[in-house]
C-alpha cells in the first residue's frame, strides 16, 4: 500500500513511519517541521534502509494537498499533523482550531476529491475531560476541558458526520492515552521544542541535567499517594494499534472509535520511582501546587480495541522508561545532539 502520513516527522508519526516501512508499505510524508526535525526521517531511513518521499508544507494548504494526491496513488491516510499542547491551546485557541480542525477539514476535502476514503485520525483521551468514573470507555461522556481537546472532539464530529453522509468513508478515530517511550534502537524518540510540558520527557531531561529538578504538580489529589494517575502507553504499542486499525478498515466502511491505552494507571511518584530504577540514582523532585486544568486520574478501558482489533499492549512502564531513557541518554539535546 501507499500510505500518506501527515506529521510523519513528529514523535508518534516517526515511529509509525518506521513500522509502515518495515511492513513493506510505501510512505509519503507531509510535515511543516514546526515541531519536529527532518533528522527524524533521515534516521528512520537509516534504520530501515528505505527511502521516504517528503513534502514540506502545511496541512491547511489545500492546493499542496491536491498536488500530493495527484502525484501519488494513495491508499490510506494516517493523520498526525497538528498542535498538541494543552496550555498553549488555552492561550492561543484560534491556532488550535485553525490547524487541528481547519487542517483536518482541508485534508478530508482533498481526500474526497482524490477518491481516497480510508483515514486513521489521532485523537486523544483529552476529549473525555474531567471524569469521575474510571476506566474510560469509548461511550463515556465527552467533556473536553481545553481548546485542544475541543478541537479534537470537533474533528471527531466532522468525521462521524462525513461517514453518515457518504458510505464510502472508512474512518478510525484512535484516542491515545499518555504515549511515552521510544524505539528500542534509541535512534528516534520524543524531542519536544522548548520546555517539555509532559511528565516523562521533563523528568528525562532532568535526568540528563538539562533541568535541576522535577516539579510534581500536586500531592493532594484523591489518589492513593496524592499524585495524579495516568495511563502511560509505550509508543511502539501505540504504533501497532495504528497498523491493526488500518487493516480493520481495509474491508469495512463507517466510523470507528477506539481507546488506545493499557487499562492501567500509574501515579507521578510511581513514574519517578521507575525512572530512578532505570537511571540507577535518585531523581531530584519537589512538590508544588496543582497545575490548573489537571485531573486526578485518567485511564482507559481498552476492551473494545481488544475485541475488534485483537490489539493489546505488551510493554509495561519499566520497558517504556528504559526505552525513553536510552533515547534521551544517547541524544541529550534531541535530534540536535
Ligand atoms: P508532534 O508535535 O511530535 O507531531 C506532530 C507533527 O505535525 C510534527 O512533526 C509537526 O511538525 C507537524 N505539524 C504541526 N502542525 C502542522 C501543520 N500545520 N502542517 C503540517 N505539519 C504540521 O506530536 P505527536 O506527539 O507525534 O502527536 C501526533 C498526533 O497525536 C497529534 O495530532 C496529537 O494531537 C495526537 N496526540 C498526541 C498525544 C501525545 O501525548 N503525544 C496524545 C494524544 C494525541
Ligand atoms: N506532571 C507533573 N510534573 C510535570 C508534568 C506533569 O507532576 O512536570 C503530572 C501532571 O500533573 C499529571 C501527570 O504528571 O498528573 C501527567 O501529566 P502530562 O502533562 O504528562 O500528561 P497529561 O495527562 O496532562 O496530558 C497528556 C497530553 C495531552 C493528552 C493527554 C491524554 O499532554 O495532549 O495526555 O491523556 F491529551
Amino acid at each position: 500500500m501507499t500510505i500518506f502520513l501527515t506529521g510523519g516527522a513528529g514523535y508518534i508519526g516517526s515511529h509509525v513511519l518506521l513500522c509502515c516501512l518495515e511492513a513493506g508499505h510505501k510512505v509519503v510524508v507531509l510535515d511543516d517541521f514546526s515541531n519536529s526535525s527532518p533528522e527524524a526521517i533521515t534516521r528512520v531511513e537509516e534504520l530501515t534502509g528505505e527511502r521516504v518521499t517528503i513534502w514540506r508544507g502545511d496541512i491547511r494548504d489545500g492546493t499542496l494537498l491536491r498536488q500530493i494526491f495527484d502525484r501519488h496513488h494513495i491508499d490510506a491516510v494516517l493523520h498526525f499533523a497538528g498542535l498538541k499542547a494543552v496550555g498553549e491551546s488555552v492561550a492561543d485557541p484560534l491556532a488550535y482550531y485553525d490547524v487541528n480542525l481547519g487542517g483536518s477539514v482541508t485534508l478530508v476535502r482533498a481526500m474526497a476529491a482524490a477518491g481516497v476514503f480510508r483515514l486513521v485520525f489521532s485523537s486523544t483521551a483529552a476529549v473525555y475531560g474531567d471524569q469521575v468514573l474510571m476506566p474510560l470507555t469509548e461511550t463515556s461522556a465527552l467533556a473536553p476541558s481545553s481548546p485542544y481537546g475541543r478541537s479534537k472532539r470537533m474533528v471527531e464530529q466532522v468525521l462521524a458526520d462525513l461517514c453518515a453522509a457518504d458510505s464510502r468513508w472508512s474512518v478510525a478515530v484512535l484516542r491515545y492515552f499518555n504515549p511515552a517511550g521510544a524505539h528500542s534502537s534509541g535512534r528516534i524518540g520524543e524531542d519536544p521544542r522548548g520546555v517539555p510540558a509532559n511528565l516523562i520527557p521533563y523528568a528525562m531531561q532532568v535526568a540528563v541535567g538539562r533541568y535541576p529538578e522535577l516539579v510534581i504538580f500536586g500531592d493532594d489529589y484523591p489518589t492513593p499517594d496524592g499524585t495524579g494517575i495516568r495511563d502511560y502507553i509505550h509508543v511502539m504499542d501505540l504504533v501497532q494499534g495504528h497498523l491493526v486499525a488500518m487493516k480493520y478498515l481495509a474491508d469495512r466502511t463507517g466510523y470507528h472509535v477506539w481507546n488506545l491505552g493499557t487499562g492501567r494507571g500509574h501515579s507521578v511518584l510511581e513514574v519517578i520511582r521507575g525512572i530512578e530504577r532505570v537511571i540507577n540514582r535518585p531523581l531530584p523532585w519537589r512538590i508544588a501546587p496543582r497545575r490548573p486544568g489537571d485531573t486526578a486520574q485518567c485511564w482507559a478501558d481498552p476492551a473494545r480495541a481488544a475485541a475488534d482489533l485483537g490489539w493489546r499492549t505488551s510493554r509495561g512502564l519499566d520497558e517504556m522508561l528504559a526505552d525513553h531513557w536510552r533515547w534521551q541518554a544517547q541524544n541529550p539535546e534531541g535530534y540536535l545532539s
